[in-house]
């Protein structure tokens, strides 16, 4: 059989990701109740991280020890892929030594070509093109908070980044709908944008997005890697800060998510990202250690 790998929420069927959802919160009732599962003993995790990160390092660090297993933290800079190595031969020599891989990194491409060398899977952490790992989180989350999102109308206010992406992807298994609100030059990818069809529909103005809306999500404006773009960004994203005024179009029990680090001022008021009956973030980023969880052990018995 070949090896599932996770590098975007469309290697997932619908039922799948349903499935991993259920066992996330399962996961997470049982760590509450003291209830060890140990999947992963004797597994080890390579993490391979390119870019900055607190939550995903952390969260998959913690889940795997949690699992029973281990983790190795494999930066380019005291490793040979900082020196050139090939991925093709990294993912080759990593993938007979570990039991599953997660890869942070710039282009998607990366991921790509490491997954078609690598014997085990191979989990996308964050990539130029997406970031399903924090959509798992915000699925788990949305549905612990107010049930399924199917039907429901997502609002996207911001860059058409990883994020959005993954957000177009998660309307397209999901089965909501997703308004993206964002400034002329900053679309998503228009193939990620037809390959979804009716689900989605681009938007100018934050307030047309986030009308009638269930959920409210931003990121910043600038990601990582684009950061000689800040002060630019920051004047093409005048008017899409996300505060109590723009959350009062939205329904009244509407919830605000965002999948930190935050930029308090630009994309989201600190007022909102604090206001607890809306703002959802605290619990976001919890899900991601239990989301993961239930993610490698579904790749792991993928493999069995
Ligand atoms: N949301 C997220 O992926 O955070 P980190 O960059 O801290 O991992
Ligand atoms: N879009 C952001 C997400 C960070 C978790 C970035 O890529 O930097």
């Amino acid at each position: 059989m070949a090896t599932r790998h996770f590098l975007s929420l469309m290697d997932l069927s619908a039922d799948e990701l349903r499935g991993i959802t259920e066992r996330a919160i399962e996961l997470k009732a049982l760590r509450a109740q003291g209830i060890t599962t140990e999947p992963f003993r004797d597994k080890v995790l390579g993490m391979i991280f390119e870019k900055s990160s607190t939550r995903t390092r952390v969260s998959f660090e913690a889940g795997t020890a949690q699992m029973g297993g281990s983790a190795l933290f494999l930066s380019p800079r005291d490793t040979q892929l900082g020196r050139g190595e090939p991925i093709e031969d990294s993912a080759r020599v990593i993938s007979r030594m570990v039991d599953m891989v997660m890869i942070r990194t710039f282009g998607h491409n990366v991921l790509e070509r490491f997954a078609a060398y690598s014997r085990v899977p191979v989990i996308n952490a964050l990539s130029d093109s997406f970031h399903p790992c924090q959509l798992l989180a915000d699925i788990q989350t949305y549905v612990e908070h107010r049930g399924s999102p199917a039907g429901k109308v997502v609002a996207w206010v911001g860059d058409g980044n990883n994020m959005c992406h993954s957000y177009i992807n998660a309307a397209r298994l999901c089965d909501f709908e997703l308004r993206i609100a964002c400034p002329e030059g900053y679309e998503p990818d228009e193939n990620i944008v037809a390959a979804a069809g009716d689900s989605v529909t681009i938007l100018r103005k934050p307030e047309d997005a986030v009308r009638g809306a269930d959920w409210v999500a931003t990121d910043v404006w600038a990601s990582m890697g684009q950061e000689t773009e800040q002060l630019v960004r920051i004047e093409a994203f005048k008017g899409f800060l996300v505060d109590h005024e723009l959350m009062g179009h939205a329904n009244t029990d509407a919830v605000f998510m965002h999948c930190l680090p935050a930029h308090r001022g630009e994309e989201v008021s600190a007022e909102l990202l604090e206001d607890e009956s809306i703002a959802v973030v605290w619990d976001q980023a919890e899900n991601r250690l239990h989301a993961q969880k239930a993610l490698m052990e579904f790749l792991q018995e993928q493999g069995s």
